[in-house]
């Protein structure tokens, strides 16, 4: 299943205010929400884990990095490794690679935002490609009918960024660029040198506007059969939750168990997964751990 690459260390950014979804969030960070039947970060932590990623540092708020701690723990059980950082005040995407600076060491990264999904036969694939020939920055892009709420990337007729806008009133594509970030070392350094936009924050749109000029950023474009869905909203998160239960109804497969990710990864072995489904003896998600085996 996995493709060889070079070792990246992996970041999920799983802070922020969730202003659009108070008063849900008052007490409780969006990421720890449901959809449907598991919490929200399990989706982009499994999209790391189908990169090819291993080692992740989970970032959050004072309040809530305790809560993922408890939830996820070390890792371990996963074969992988977990680790946690407070971002004391949500600066910015950016701010990812400042509060991860000493994670990130001296290797390349991918960072996912907490509250995005992807799903899709050629996520798996796609991502591990991306992580092994990454030079530079590696950003994915799918086409939305409303660009104007996105960063923007308008490329040439051989699919090279031209340009990328953040939230344009006239987007010149319908190519949003997504939630799902690849980059060499040199981010740690870029990042650190930005300055915050006129709303506060500093913008994810500058460090990849960074690789353009420097001709280092590769787009990779999702196609019209994966799903990307936002959760930021009642709505939206809503609506990934039914899509969550149509595809599983549907399907009798789970979309992101961290647990059947490891053991079809061959991070962790058949009775690590036997032992794993006995933790979660008597619900639905026990058994369906149970059944992978058979
Ligand atoms: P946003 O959706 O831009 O912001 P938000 O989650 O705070 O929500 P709202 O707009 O309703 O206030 O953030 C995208 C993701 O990045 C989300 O998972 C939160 C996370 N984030 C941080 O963890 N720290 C930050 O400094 C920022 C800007 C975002």
């Amino acid at each position: 299943m996995t493709v060889e690459q070079q070792p990246t260390r992996g970041i999920v950014l799983a802070g922020g205010h969730g202003t659009r979804l108070h008063p849900v969030t008052a007490g409780v960070c969006k990421q720890l929400l449901p959809v449907y039947d598991k919490p929200m970060i399990y989706y982009p932590l499994t999209t790391l884990m189908l990169a090819g990623v291993r080692e992740v540092l989970v970032i959050s708020t004072p309040r809530d990095t305790p809560r993922f701690e408890e939830l996820l723990g070390d890792g371990s059980r996963w074969g992988m490794s977990l680790s946690y950082r407070v971002q004391h005040d949500p600066k910015g995407i950016p701010d990812a690679f400042v509060v991860g600076r000493d994670f990130v060491g001296t290797e390349p990264v991918a960072l996912i935002l907490g509250d995005n999904i992807f799903f899709g036969s050629e996520l798996s694939r796609t991502a591990q490609e991306a992580v092994a020939g990454n030079n530079g920055a590696t950003v994915f892009t799918y086409p939305v009918n409303n660009p104007s709420a996105f960063g923007v990337a308008v490329l040439d007729a051989q699919g090279s960024a031209v340009d990328i806008e953040e939230k344009p009133a006239a987007p010149r594509s319908n190519l949003a660029v997504t939630g799902l970030y690849m980059y060499d070392n040199d981010v740690l350094d870029i990042a650190a040198s930005l300055v915050p936009s006129a709303r506060g924050e500093t913008e994810i749109t500058d460090i990849n506007r960074h690789y353009l000029e420097a001709g280092r950023l590769q787009v990779v474009q999702f196609g019209r059969g994966m799903a990307w869905l936002d959760t930021g909203t009642h709505d939206s998160l809503l609506e990934a939750s039914m899509f969550v239960q149509i595809i599983e109804h549907r399907q009798g497969l789970k979309i992101a168990c961290p647990e059947e990710v490891a053991w079809r990864m061959g991070w962790i072995a058949d009775e690590d997964l036997a032992a794993l489904a006995g933790d979660f003896a008597g619900s639905a998600y026990g058994a369906y751990l149970t059944e992978l085996l058979a």
